[in-house]
């Protein structure tokens, strides 16, 4: 693999060529390309050799410019999950991959990677980002860009800054002080702008200490691109911008979507006005060149040769997968599952027969599938050893789409539901086959002058009895289920259009049907005027048994196994963008399906399928628990593998896991009139659990994997000036082979830094592997800027000075080896 990154791909591409090429266009041309030219593209300027440039999301796979099943892609596991690898390269494979796939699909701009922080378990997108720490973060962040862009892709650090929960994400404030910016939530960003060299960054929805981040000409102008020298482009976050002259003054180079934002032709009209300066204009147009230049997309430059989707990709995300799983409770050795040992196993829970591959959002990508625990396991397991598989109780807000294989156009009989566009008339301007039904369209990707859609579907029931179907969508339908008409109109929960996107309002019908006779469905969407974007989808249900019959079935079936295997965990229902969660519990009756099955067999393995943490109450009285991620489509091999001991759980948790929500220090994602006050400073996450002295059910960093390990020795040398090396020995005293992620941490003696207390923080880490009985040494270098810190009164970096305990182990909560030194 090709890691080369930044390489420009025309290395003799000048800055004073690129403004050569500026000063030949027109003002109407420079602004054509800093609004965009749709949803995802800037417009080719043929006359400068200038190509169309399209961007895609995100964090979990190459989404591609469609939001349906038209276009596939791989997905990935979670970036939680991602950063639970704790192994910058595992990130570098992750993003040449994902640079790779958007070669395949004529990207050149990923917008991704998302480095906001664990600031609260409850944020939406807590899934789509790495983790509490900033140093883990960054190290992760800079190897995913760097992965990307060597792939000629470039990638977008997201979203600047302090964007760390959902709730009133367009208009909320964040006043957060100075140190805590820069030594928490500026750090990935400044460590991917200065190593890293990422190529993009986007402006984040929200306000910080009073300026909206558009328009934030202190963090854009004088810190991004002033004192780090970032020579990229600022994209905004999608609809973000709020106002012509300030943001253009502010330091946001692109307003996306375009093309008719608020810098059109109202930002002509205030240069030809004088009201701002060309010259700012011409900085944003020769920045966008530049990015065009490393992404291939000017005169003759080009991407590096040969990039595209390697064939062992799937093979890949599984590895990845597995390897980011965290093995939390283990007492007793259950696992690794030994199926010689097994008659039978009893696979029970929601998220068994319907994995959580992802969360939702703009990260949602289309899958080609998704390989589920059921049929994983089986073959896992082998032919030896009995599967049973029960629901056990219902947490799932939406039905499942139509079923593929049950489905055809009415009309034709040909497989899928038929969609049709029609104009405001009536007139059918175009019609499509689907494989799904579900409809997400915008301008660009939708007839022009599309008023109504239609779905037509005919499903074959596969057995008699009362059937769900449900509609989902925000506005007006008339549905036709046989000869049932309904005409409904579904409201948006909030404003926020992206909410009846991601999670749309939800309505049932019961359809009394039998097996083997046809059930017609028809939705027509629209309310007679123009759409502007649209998302639909119908969903089905075959008939179900009464939850308490569900469950009383899966503990019989537990009580029957040698071995019960619990999937539960969240949904994309539950973890997505544009809300945060209401509490960390399991959905539905999820822990008392967990309790029951416990008591009725003693040897109770619970898989957790979520992508943030999630209360455990029962963890205690289970055999073993696997955290699992939200581990992308290769999931339920991954799951497989692990749970047999085909493969090591090498995970260590990149977030604290409370017991309980009352523990957790910062927990609300509600602004108090509009505003988060980040009165935590530089503490979140371990360093507040440190602080504030509450026991986690798991500490940041903890995993257990198949053997044992010891820590035999450390040495530290160095000083604040040039940095530390720790050097570890750690012996695997297992029987197995295994991996161990050495994790180093600092604090000063003294329990303060510039008078306030100091908690203990991570330093750096470094992964290792050692077969059975063997030991081995790692050096971890701390450098120099990982030891400064931020000083309020010099308003500056500073090297630490006095005396710091150094230690070493297996998490923040334990710790094997402490030597002290003096700064
Ligand atoms: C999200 C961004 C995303 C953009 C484009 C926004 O709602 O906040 O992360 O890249 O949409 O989909």
């Amino acid at each position: 693999m090709d890691t080369t990154a930044n390489t420009p791909t025309r290395p003799d591409i000048g800055d004073d060529e690129l403004r050569g090429l500026v000063g030949r266009l027109t003002l109407e041309e420079k602004v054509r390309l800093v609004v965009g030219e749709d949803v995802w593209s800037l417009p080719a300027l043929p006359g400068i050799g200038l190509r169309k440039i399209r961007m895609s999301d995100g964090p979990a796979g190459v989404r591609g410019v469609h939001m349906d099943e038209r276009e596939t892609s791989l997905l990935f596991p979670s970036p939680t999950a991602q950063a639970a690898a704790w192994d910058p390269e595992v990130a570098r494979r992750v993003g040449f991959l994902m640079g790779a796939q958007a070669r395949d699909k004529d990207i050149h701009v990923l917008l991704a990677p998302t480095v906001n922080m664990h600031r609260t378990p409850l944020g939406g997108r807590h899934f789509e980002c790495y983790s509490e720490d900033p140093l883990l973060t960054s190290r992760i962040g800079v190897g995913f860009v760097e992965g990307v862009q060597s792939a000629g892709v470039a990638a977008t650090m997201k979203h600047y800054v302090a964007n760390d929960s959902e709730n009133e994400r367009f208009t909320y404030d964040v006043t957060v002080d100075e140190r805590a910016l820069r030594e928490l939530y500026l750090a990935p960003f400044e460590a991917a702008v200065r190593e890293a060299r990422a190529w993009l960054v986007m402006s984040a929805y929200n306000s910080t200490n009073g300026h909206t981040m558009t328009e934030n000409s202190r963090l854009q102008n004088d810190v991004l691109k002033g004192e780090w020298g970032f020579d990229g482009v600022v994209v905004s976050d999608w609809m973000a911008v709020r106002s012509t002259e300030s943001a253009y003054l502010g330091g946001t180079d692109i307003a996306m979507p375009g093309p008719n934002g608020l810098w059109g032709d109202a930002l002509v009209e205030a240069v030809r006005e004088g009201r701002v300066d060309e010259s700012v204009l011409d900085d944003k147009v020769t920045r966008i060149l530049r990015l065009a230049a490393r992404v291939g997309a000017l005169g003759d430059t080009a991407p590096p040769d040969g990039v595209s989707t390697p064939e062992d990709a799937r093979a890949q995300l599984r590895a990845i997968a597995a390897r980011a799983m965290v093995l939390l409770e283990n007492p007793s050795g259950a696992l690794p599952l030994d199926a010689s040992q097994m008659r039978r196993v009893a696979l029970i829970g929601p998220n068994a027969v319907r994995l959580s591959a992802q969360g939702g959002g703009s990260a949602h990508v289309t899958p080609d599938h998704v390989v589920g625990v059921p049929e994983a396991l089986g073959e896992a397991l082998g032919p030896g050893t009995e599967l049973t598989v029960s629901q056990g109780v219902f947490t799932h807000r939406r039905l499942d789409f139509l079923p593929t294989a049950a489905t055809t156009v009415p009309d034709t009989g040909e497989p899928g539901v038929l969609v049709e566009f029609r104009s405001t008339d009536g007139t059918l301007l175009d019609a499509e086959r689907r494989r799904t039904s579900q409809v997400v369209v915008f301008p660009g990707i939708m007839p022009e002058g599309t008023a109504t859609i239609v779905m037509k579907a005919r499903v074959l029931p596969e057995c008699d009895g009362v059937h769900l179907a449900e509609v989902a969508g925000s506005g007006d339908f008339a549905v036709r289920v046989d000869a049932a008409e309904y005409r409904i109109t579904l409201a948006g929960e909030r404003d926020d259009p992206g909410a009846a996107l991601m999670r749309p309002p939800l309505h049932r019908f019961e359809v009394p049907a039998n097996a083997g006779t046809p059930v017609d469905i028809e939705v027509t969407y629209g309310d007679g005027a123009e759409l502007f974007i649209a998302a639909l989808g119908i969903g089905w249900g075959s008939p179900r048994r009464a939850e308490d019959d569900e469950l009383a079935a899966a503990v019989a079936d537990a009580a029957a196994a040698d071995v019960a295997v619990v999937v539960v965990g969240t949904t994309d229902d539950i973890e997505s963008e544009t809300f945060d969660r209401e509490n960390l519990r399991l959905p539905g009756r999820s822990d008392e399906l967990v309790a029951r099955v416990a008591e009725a067999n003693p040897n109770t393995i619970v898989v957790v399928n979520a992508g943030s943490p999630v209360l455990m109450p029962w963890r205690n009285d289970v055999a073993a628990v696997l955290w699992a991620w939200l581990p992308g489509q290769e999931g339920g091999a991954a799951v497989g593998d692990v749970l047999t001991g085909a493969v090591e759980p090498g995970g260590r948790l990149p977030t604290t896991h409370p017991a309980d929500e009352a523990d957790v220090p910062v927990l609300s994602t509600q602004p108090v009139n509009g505003a988060h006050h980040y009165a935590e400073s530089h503490t979140i996450g371990y360093r507040l659990w440190a602080l504030r002295g509450a026991k986690p059910a798991y500490p940041f960093g903890h995993g257990l994997g198949y053997t044992d390990w010891a820590y035999e020795r450390l040495d530290v040398s160095g000083d604040a000036a040039s940095g530390l090396t720790v050097n570890v020995e750690v012996r695997n005293t297992g029987v197995r082979d295994g991996r161990e992620v050495v994790q180093v941490y600092l604090e000063p003696v003294s329990g303060e830094l510039f008078g306030t207390p100091e908690p203990i923080r991570l330093v750096g880490f470094a992964p290792v592997d050692a077969d059975a009985g063997d030991a081995v040494t790692v050096a971890v270098a701390v450098p120099q800027d990982v030891l400064a810190r931020w000083s309020p009164e010099a308003n500056g970096w500073e090297g630490p000075s006095g005396r710091y305990r150094v230690s070493v182990g297996r998490s923040v909560a334990d710790l094997r080896l402490t030597d002290e030194i003096e700064l």
